[in-house]
């Protein structure tokens, strides 16, 4: 495959698009800010495909030739020749909008501009542009690699072309490409992080202890993780902003981010990623 896909931003899921993208052939340039955030996005590419080598579902050369599709970059114009390029980077609307300010600017007229926000308006970010009808979201779940959804969300201006090619390329990718509208937090977080606001209030208010919590929605919900669990893994700052957008967005006070959340993040524990949340995991 001859077509080149741009990511930009390395941490969690950036590695982990670029990795899917190349894995499913495609030339990727990963872009993010500074060379060692770049290494650590390689690094976390190579230990995720181990997995499967070790599994012996991949070999060492398979490996190798999967990394060697993905390029590095600190120059955002390194991916001007991309035709898709899919924005991860933290969840900020100025830095998110600087970037597809500077996407349209330095892309291909053709190329579509994709955002992997978890719950900023699409519509705003289009608007950065000069070509709304080509930006579009394509919200990716962690662990990306292992994850078959990508919510797929258009924004007002958003073209029946781009959602049809966007589709296409998420199947490419693997994934199954399942369909909204623009809304705060779209289907995916306005659903899921009431879910673990609501756990966190639980904690909160003593109603039970953070493994009754967890262990209540696995054991009788078949969740895959508890809720406290998933928020750590997700990170409780991701959480925290996801809260925000929704409360703000929708003025609802049923989307009040709960005081012991807001208190964790301050305390910067953040879960798994600074090694303590509402579990501790060792030094990281
Ligand atoms: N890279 C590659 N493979 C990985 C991986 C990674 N980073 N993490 C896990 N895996 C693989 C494992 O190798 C294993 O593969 P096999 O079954 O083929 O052997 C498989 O995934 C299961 O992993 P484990 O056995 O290690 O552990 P597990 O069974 O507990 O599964 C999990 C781990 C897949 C993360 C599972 O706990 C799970 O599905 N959790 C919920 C995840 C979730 O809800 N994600 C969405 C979060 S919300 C979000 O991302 C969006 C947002 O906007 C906030």
């Amino acid at each position: 495959m001859s077509e080149m896909i741009g990511v930009v931003g390395a941490g969690t899921m950036g590695n982990g698009i670029a990795q899917v993208a190349a894995r499913a052939g495609y030339a990727v340039v990963m872009r993010d800010v500074q060379d060692d955030f770049l290494a650590r996005g390689v690094a976390a590419i190579e230990r995720s495909l181990q997995r499967d080598v070790d599994k012996g579902r991949l070999t060492g050369e398979e490996q190798r030739a999967i990394v060697g599709r993905i390029s590095t970059t600190t120059d955002i114009g390194a991916l001007a020749e991309a035709h898709f390029v899919i924005e991860a980077v933290t969840e900020n609307l100025q830095v998110k909008t600087e970037i597809f300010r500077a996407l349209d600017e330095i892309t291909q007229p053709g190329a579509i501009l994709a955002s992997n926000t978890s719950s900023i308006s699409i519509t705003k970010l289009g608007a950065a542009t000069r070509r709304p009808d080509q930006v579009i979201g394509m919200h990716f779940m962690n662990p990306v690699p292992v994850m078959k959804l990508v919510e797929v969300i258009r924004g007002i201006a958003t073209s029946d072309e781009t959602y049809e090619r966007t589709r296409q390329m998420t199947e490419q990718l693997g994934k199954t490409a399942l369909e909204c509208n623009d809304s705060p937090g779209f289907v995916s977080n306005r659903v899921l992080m009431p879910m673990i606001n609501e756990a966190i209030f639980t904690l909160y208010e003593g109603v039970a202890t953070r493994e009754s919590i967890d262990g209540i929605m696995k054991l009788g919900m078949n969740h895959p993780m508890g809720p406290l669990t998933l928020a750590d893994f997700i990170g409780l700052d991701v959480c925290l902003a996801i809260l925000n957008v929704l409360h703000s967005e929708l003025g609802d006070p049923k989307y009040r981010p709960c005081p012991l959340l807001k208190k964790y993040v301050d305390a910067n524990w953040l879960g798994r990623k600074t090694g303590r949340g509402f579990y501790n995991y060792g030094d990281k």
